[in-house]
């Protein structure tokens, strides 16, 4: 069982890039990422401090495994705010960075043989944790014709009773597209359990942030400081979850993690409590790089044929200049020393394309994109 799990596990294609390129500067290249999803820019002051002094005052053991009350009533808080949905405290158990919240979601939902739909172009995990945990894959597709919406006739037809749930994520990695309220309020229709992973939520250029919990109250929503607050490194996530999957959900962290890292957990406390004026510069940079990279995109000739209007991405057809895009990254990186993503990690759909990520600094995204021009015009 072991082997055979081990063996069908897919590697994660832009770790395998990412690896080569840290090969390639050992050896003393310069490497310009534009492979990896992950902000760049240093954690907010208000984030540093709340850690600091978590750690001098000794706040620093096991909390308790639905974590601090305090973190949970800021997290509630945000949500009436933010999107007018009425939770408590009592919905929401803090996680291991989302990743965690993704394992426990989908243990307490499915058993073996259980199949699971995901949303294809995807986050590469999503597949493989449904494996590690016995459940089936079922691929519903998106285009780019549809600027990557759920055709929502087609996805009702679809899903059947076997169906144990249905992932979304939007904003989405990789299209860097966000769901239209018309397509998250026509969810609230179907009859399957929705994970709605919210990762991205407030990483908005166009539309407004939103959430599944506007639309549909018993959703299980996936959400995390990674992103938003650059947080990767330190491990932390959340559940929003009905009542009936709390006390089963506990059960499993105490069993599986204890407790999300407390130092992270204050740390968190401080995120929530950064002032507005320095979310909104951080937001306006972000759409700056969006706008940067998507037209100079287009000036070389990648038409991304969608508006890319929220998270950090821009996801884009290479099948002009290759029809596999593993080798087309690993030749780009080779020649010019640039570092992408290929498509095929999100979805057997996309061999063809590529993710370019837009998450580090504009000088940064200036030099890859220059890289990206050189190899278009020398090697094409
Ligand atoms: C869509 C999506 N979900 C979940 C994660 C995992 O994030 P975390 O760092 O919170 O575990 C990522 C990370 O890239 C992601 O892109």
């Amino acid at each position: 069982m072991n082997n055979y799990l081990l063996s069908s596990i897919k590697p994660f294609y832009v770790m395998e890039i990412l690896e080569k390129a840290q090969e390639l500067e050992k050896k003393g290249r310069k490497i310009t990422h534009l492979e990896i999803g992950e902000p760049t820019n240093k954690v907010h002051e208000m984030i540093r401090s709340y850690a600091k002094s978590s750690i001098n005052s000794g706040n620093d053991k096991y909390s308790s495994s639905l974590g601090l009350t305090s973190l949970r009533k800021k997290i509630a808080k945000k949500y009436r705010n933010d999107f007018g949905v009425n939770i408590s405290e009592n919905e929401i158990i803090i996680t291991t960075g989302s990743s965690a919240a993704l394992i426990l979601a989908l243990r307490a939902l499915i058993k073996t043989g259980d199949p699971v739909v995901l949303v294809e172009p995807y986050y590469p995990c999503y597949p493989q944790l449904i494996k590690i945990l016995g459940g089936k894959v079922r691929i519903f597709k998106t285009f780019v014709e549809d600027g990557y919406q759920i055709d929502t006739i087609k996805l009702k037809k679809f899903i059947n009773e076997k169906d144990k749930a249905l992932i979304i994520n939007s904003p989405s990695n990789p299209t860097g597209v966000s769901q239209n309220k018309d397509v998250m309020s026509f969810l609230s229709n179907l009859n399957i359990n929705i994970i709605s992973d919210e990762i991205y939520q407030g990483l908005n250029y166009i539309q407004s942030p939103d959430t599944i919990l506007k639309y549909k109250n018993d959703s299980i929503v996936i959400n995390g400081f990674s992103k938003f607050y650059s947080m990767t490194g330190w491990r932390l996530g959340y559940l929003v979850l009905p009542k009936r999957l709390i006390r089963g959900i506990q059960k499993l962290q105490q069993n599986m993690y204890i407790c999300a890292p407390v130092v992270s957990q204050y740390a968190a406390i401080g995120a929530l409590s950064i002032n507005n004026n320095d979310i909104a510069k951080m937001i306006n940079s972000y759409k700056r790089k969006r706008d940067f990279m998507v037209s100079n995109l287009n000036d070389m000739g990648i038409d991304l044929g969608y508006n890319p209007d929220s998270a950090f991405y821009a996801f884009a057809d290479m099948s002009k200049f290759s029809d596999d895009s593993l080798t087309l990254s690993m030749d780009i990186l080779d020649k010019v020393g640039l570092g992408v993503a290929p498509g095929i990690d999100f979805g057997p759909s996309f061999k063809k394309y590529i993710r370019l990520s837009y998450s580090s600094s504009l000088k940064n995204i200036q030099v890859g994109l220059d890289k990206m021009r050189e190899y278009i015009k020398e090697y094409t």
